[in-house]
């Protein structure tokens, strides 16, 4: 499959998700409000796509602004702005925005002219797009240690390639481990409203060939207690310090349900997904999307006239449901307020 964000010729081409399992196309982007709209529309979704998407996207703004200091530095954090306001909750949105306002900020002190700064911009956007691919890799490494030789792994929402550059975090972790030969088949919670795990988990597996069983959300329960199921691994949009994850709503049912029946709960994510500012994950804003998500289904409406929805899009599982988190620089056990540090 291809790259689900890439930067071709100064234009930013991202699969459109939105358009998953029906046709996989992509688009291309030239500005920065094409990027944010993409984000909110969820056609680039998952937390490390996200982020590199809109480091991207303020690259472009730098690309195309006046090269008078002014202009152009006010020009760069409209755009940051602009791109902070998509979604709230993948830490990594606001990790990949920081990262090209913290180039700005060296450049400008260093007293570059503009015409380097913007070089400069866009290099580290562009960057991102293959750093992401190894931090994935090696988050897959890392974690494959951990999955069974032989046995099967409930994951919910889509942590793949499509909700990052390539390869993965949960996923990834699950790829390296049948590439070690460990015979994994995947359990794919559907993950309303939107259906990630549906529609792109289930899509990008079957792609790659690995065996994946789509189940509703309420069936793990079910599968759990009949021993079907040897492992959970999820990815995360924000860690807080002490270890509490905010990942896709349904996510911290499964982690009770698993600590219920002694599973283990493994969480997979990049360092850039932990936020230090935050002590728990109590602190987590959580994005609340619109009502329609629940109300319809592919345009058609399943809900009776009158009736109220709720639609908050994550849910914090609890550090102490969370057996280790997974990341590039190694693997983090409770307690989690040492470990990550
Ligand atoms: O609303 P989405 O589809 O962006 O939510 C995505 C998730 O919750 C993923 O599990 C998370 O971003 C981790 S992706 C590696």
């Amino acid at each position: 499959m291809k790259r689900t964000v890439d930067y071709i010729d100064g234009k930013v081409v991202m699969i459109d998700q939105t358009r998953i399992p029906g046709e996989l196309v992509t688009i291309e982007l030239s500005n920065t409000q094409q990027i944010a709209d993409a984000i909110k529309t969820m056609k680039v979704r998952g937390a490390p796509a996200i982020g590199v998407a809109a480091a991207l996207g303020v690259a472009l703004a730098a690309k195309s602004a006046p090269d008078t200091e002014d202009e152009f530095v006010d020009r760069v954090y409209r755009a940051a702005d602009l791109l902070r306001k998509t979604r709230p909750t993948a830490v990594n949105l606001f990790w990949g925005i920081d990262k090209i306002i913290a180039t700005l900020r060296t450049a400008r002190n260093s007293n570059l002219p503009v015409a380097e700064i913007k070089q400069l911009i866009e290099r580290c956007a562009s960057d991102m797009i293959a750093q992401d691919e190894e931090i994935c890799h090696a988050i897959g490494r890392n974690g494959a240690e951990l999955m069974p030789e032989e046995g099967h792994v409930l994951t919910h929402c889509n942590a793949g390639a499509l909700a990052c550059v390539s390869y993965g975090t949960a996923l990834g972790v699950i790829r390296a481990a049948i590439e070690m030969g460990k015979l994994i088949h995947v359990y794919a919670d559907e993950t309303r409203p939107r259906l990630q795990g549906m529609k792109l988990t289930g899509f990008e597996l079957a792609q790659d060939d690995i065996a994946v069983t789509v189940i509703a959300d309420n069936m793990a329960g079910t599968l759990m207690r009949k021993g079907r199921i040897d492992c959970v691994v999820v990815g995360a949009d924000r860690i807080a310090s002490n270890g509490d994850v905010a990942n896709k709503i349904g996510t911290y049912p499964v982690a009770v349900l698993a600590h219920h029946h002694g599973i283990p709960f493994y969480v997979a994510a990049p360092t850039s997904t932990i936020d230090f500012s935050l002590q728990t994950g109590d602190d987590i804003p959580i994005e609340v999307r619109a009502r329609e998500e629940m109300t319809h289904i592919e345009g058609h409406r399943i809900a009776p006239m009158g009736i109220e929805v709720l639609n908050p899009s994550f849910d914090v599982t609890p550090a102490a449901l969370v057996r280790a988190i997974i990341t590039e620089k190694g693997i983090a056990w409770p307690p989690y307020k040492q470990s990550l540090k």
